[in-house]
């Protein structure tokens, strides 16, 4: 076994959290959920929950990752006494390396895409008419191929380690996404059209709200933002040094998270009416403003299409976005199986995320072959129920099975004032009987409901 890696400081583990959290999520997901459910009312909501029931879950991985130094399977024993939690504890964390594995698997077709469109804008400026539509026309052949390019650039982040790699490519990649976002935020707000688009979004709408699928479908958006229930934040935990108060430092990562995604609002959303200003169909037949793939790979580059000649530089710098999130965050999944697989055998750092990784294409290809039937599936399974499940087991493990003054040692580490802190007062009752209850009632609710 080879020795374990450590973010080199606490920068670099907020911001490579905050670059597996911010991803495709925040940058679609977020903003296409609050133009559809009510603009700033969605916005509240979203925060409440995530700050109610993502925070204390996110802190429950990275605590159990610090004290354990390890991964998810091992960590989930080793904080476990008696026998049954132990095999428990052994099987949660089998369940979140396949289900962290399935979601790299789709996240890397869709990052594909968006490295397709991004080398479209590219052809388009060059006038390489047929390659533009080859890029921009669905084929097997180019969902393969961008995927492998993607699986490829993870793969190497990855196989270089922790500090060396997974922080120092985070670190060079969440300035420039941050420096994006604000740039088309700025030059998307001067065009004709965007006020409409800000007002969708910042004049709240209570009526949409009160709908229970929407609770769920924003508690399902804030586990997956928050990169939650699959053990990535727990092994970025345990790539804490000792000496760091992790409460603060989880809480950062969390607002970072939260900051992007309202960003990325104020980005699409402006868009789309910018897009509307400009003839493109923004609704669809039911009323409704368009989400999903459409919107990405419709609406918005109709949107560049109908700004001239800036249009192809737009679109890139949009595209070259949305992969920088995605990169990111599809190293902290391909970490999980990663680190499982160099602290359980004798292989190495750099063979194994070859050989996982190429593993995992091998699944990304299946779904690509049967896209019709599996992709949704997949998207489904993982997300909307396993995330959210193993969020409960993991708020079980930290609050029933994990010994209180374990806890409370492991807190201390870095913040030696810890008991008689607010979060130490709240916490723990909270994990143990707060987030299982509302987690079982929601996850209740839209199975059987
Ligand atoms: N948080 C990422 C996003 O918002 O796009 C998705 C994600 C990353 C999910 C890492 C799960 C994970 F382990």
């Amino acid at each position: 076994m080879s020795a374990r890696g450590q973010f080199s400081s606490r920068i670099g583990f907020v911001i490579a959290a905050a670059g597996s959290a911010v991803g495709l999520g925040n940058i679609w997901g977020f903003p296409t959920q609050v133009a559809s459910n009510g603009g700033a009312a969605f916005v509240l909501v979203y925060l409440v929950l995530t700050f109610l029931l993502a925070y204390p879950i996110l802190m429950a991985e990275l605590i159990i990752g610090r004290h354990a130094q390890s991964n998810m399977v091992d960590a989930l024993q080793k904080i476990s006494i008696d026998p049954i939690p132990k095999l428990i504890g052994r099987l949660t964390g089998y369940w979140g390396l396949v289900v962290v594995s399935l979601i790299l698997s789709f996240y890397a077709i869709v990052a594909g895409w968006m490295l397709a469109y991004g080398l479209q804008s590219v052809t388009n400026m060059l006038g390489m008419t047929a390659a533009s539509t080859w890029l921009t026309t669905a084929s097997i052949l180019r969902d393969i191929i961008f995927c492998v390019i993607f699986f490829v650039m993870t793969i190497l982040i990855v196989s270089k380690g922790v500090s060396n790699g997974i922080e120092k490519w985070s670190t060079r990649l969440m300035p420039m996404l941050i420096v994006l976002i604000l740039a088309l935020i700025i030059y998307v707000s001067t065009l004709d059209g965007a006020g409409q688009g800000w007002e969708v979004y910042l004049v709240p709408d209570f009526s949409k709200i009160t709908d229970p699928n929407l609770l769920i479908s924003a508690l399902g958006q804030a586990f997956f933002s928050l990169s939650l229930g699959v053990g990535t934040m727990l092994i970025y935990g345990s790539y804490v040094s000792k000496k760091e108060n992790i409460v603060v430092l989880g809480a950062s990562v969390a607002l970072v998270d939260i900051g992007i995604a309202i960003m990325a609002g104020m980005l699409i959303i402006p868009a789309m009416y910018v897009a509307l200003n400009n003839g493109v169909t923004i609704f669809n037949e039911a009323g409704d403003l368009i989400a999903g793939p459409q919107l990405i790979f419709t609406v918005i580059p109709s949107l560049f299409e109908s700004m001239g000649t800036i249009g192809p530089f737009i679109a890139l710098v949009f595209f070259l976005l949305m992969a920088i999130a995605a990169v990111t965050s599809s190293i902290s999944m391909l970490e999980v199986p990663v680190a499982y697989a160099v602290e359980n055998s004798e292989v190495s750092r750099s063979k194994a995320s070859w050989l996982i990784g190429v593993g995992i294409l091998l699944i990304s290809t299946v779904i690509i072959f049967n896209q019709a039937l599996l992709f949704d599936l997949v998207v489904a399974i993982t997300t909307q129920y396993s995330q959210p499940l193993i969020g409960l087991m993991l708020s079980i493990f930290a609050g029933w099975v994990w010994h209180r003054h374990t806890i409370l040692e492991e807190l201390k580490d870095g913040c030696p004032e810890m008991e008689s802190s607010v979060f130490w007062k709240i916490w723990p009752s909270y994990v143990r009987y707060v987030c299982p209850i509302i987690l079982i009632v929601m996850f209740y609710t839209t199975t059987f409901g």
